[in-house]
């Protein structure tokens, strides 16, 4: 299994390359990418932890090396958002950086499964499907949007709110990754029950997680230490399926439902060629069907912004 990290230098690119150094199935390879100068040293620093996971590091003139033979490419480079900043308000700078390296996918590893962690998620996973589509390479199982940082923000919630492991909460998380179109489904949380107020309150804290990071940092960036974690998560997943295990992880993806926005968050289970499959979400509680409804027109403009700006 040959893993890339793309921006591997940064805040969450180091947490998460460190994750899958150490967590990665033996025999495995970590191919760390970045254009600071500092990746090298990082690749060095990690291949000091002794584990059977070889890791390289390869500087602004290397992606095609550090993608060759890639079975999956993580891709967290770009900026973070600064206290006052929406995620949107890093698309001038953000939407270019993940089309470049996305063209680098599709020149080097046509195949790899890819994940896009950089913000704006909503809208920079319809950039690498349309930039993947313009290098005539798109499939649609292999492309994914990390939202697993949702879900793990809303089990630790509820498991606090509710004095319980958070091992054993689980919670489905569905539709996009920003503000409203964040919509974790407390109705199906197991075992648990809230009341209306417990409901919206967990729902607005789950939503606005993100920013309690950014203004805890004070202009020092935006979560990375868990979501180096969350990304770890998703990639291991990932890896166990493509090896043969049954695995469900909530995940943002093309799903052509004209209902719903073509790439929403659903339960997917994950096989060996990507999307083995997407389930579908489940009823909803009054509250989160009301909440879906007025988020739909957001996300679907947050899409399109990212196929036009592919196709201009
Ligand atoms: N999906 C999520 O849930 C989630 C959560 C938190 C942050 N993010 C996003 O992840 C991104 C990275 O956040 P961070 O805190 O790690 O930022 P950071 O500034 O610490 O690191 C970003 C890294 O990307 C590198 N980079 C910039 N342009 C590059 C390019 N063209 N090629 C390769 N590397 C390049 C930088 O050199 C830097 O090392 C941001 O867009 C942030 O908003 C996503």
């Amino acid at each position: 299994m040959k893993v890339a990290v793309l921006g591997a230098a940064g805040g969450i690119g180091q947490a998460l390359s460190l994750l899958l150094k150490t967590q990665l199935p033996a025999g495995s390879e970590l191919a760390l990418y970045d254009v600071a100068p500092v990746v090298p040293g990082v690749a060095v620093d990690l291949s000091h932890i002794p584990t059977a996971v070889k890791v390289t590091g390869h500087g602004k003139d290397e992606l095609d090396v550090a993608l060759k033979g890639c079975d999956i490419v993580l891709i967290p480079a770009g900026v973070p958002r600064k206290p006052g900043m929406d995620r949107s308000d890093l698309f001038n700078i953000n939407a270019g950086i993940v089309k470049s390296l996305v063209e680098g996918v599709a020149e080097n590893c046509p195949e790899a499964c890819l994940g896009i962690i950089t913000n704006p998620v909503n809208t920079t996973v319809a950039i690498a499907a349309e930039t993947l589509k313009a290098k005539g390479v798109y499939n649609k199982n292999k492309l994914f949007g990390v939202t697993t940082l949702d879900v793990i923000r809303a089990e630790t919630f509820v498991a606090e709110l509710k004095g319980l492991n958070p091992a054993n909460v689980h919670v489905p998380v569905i539709g996009g990754h920003s503000g409203t179109t964040i919509l974790p489904l407390l109705s199906q949380v197991e075992g648990v029950s809230f009341t209306d107020e417990e409901v919206a309150n967990l729902t607005t804290r789950i939503q606005n997680a993100g920013t309690e990071v950014v203004e805890a940092k004070a202009g020092g960036g935006s979560a990375t230490l868990s979501m180096g974690q969350a990304a770890a998560r998703f990639c291991l997943s990932l890896v166990a399926a493509m090896q043969g295990e049954n695995i469900v992880e909530y995940t943002y993806v093309q799903t052509d439902d004209s209902d719903d926005a073509a790439f929403f968050a659903h339960p997917v289970r994950l096989g060996a060629n990507g999307v083995e499959e997407i389930l579908p979400y489940g009823e909803l509680s009054a509250f989160e069907q009301s909440a879906k409804d007025s988020m739909l027109e957001g996300l679907r403009g947050d899409i399109k912004i990212g196929v036009e700006f592919v196709n201009a």
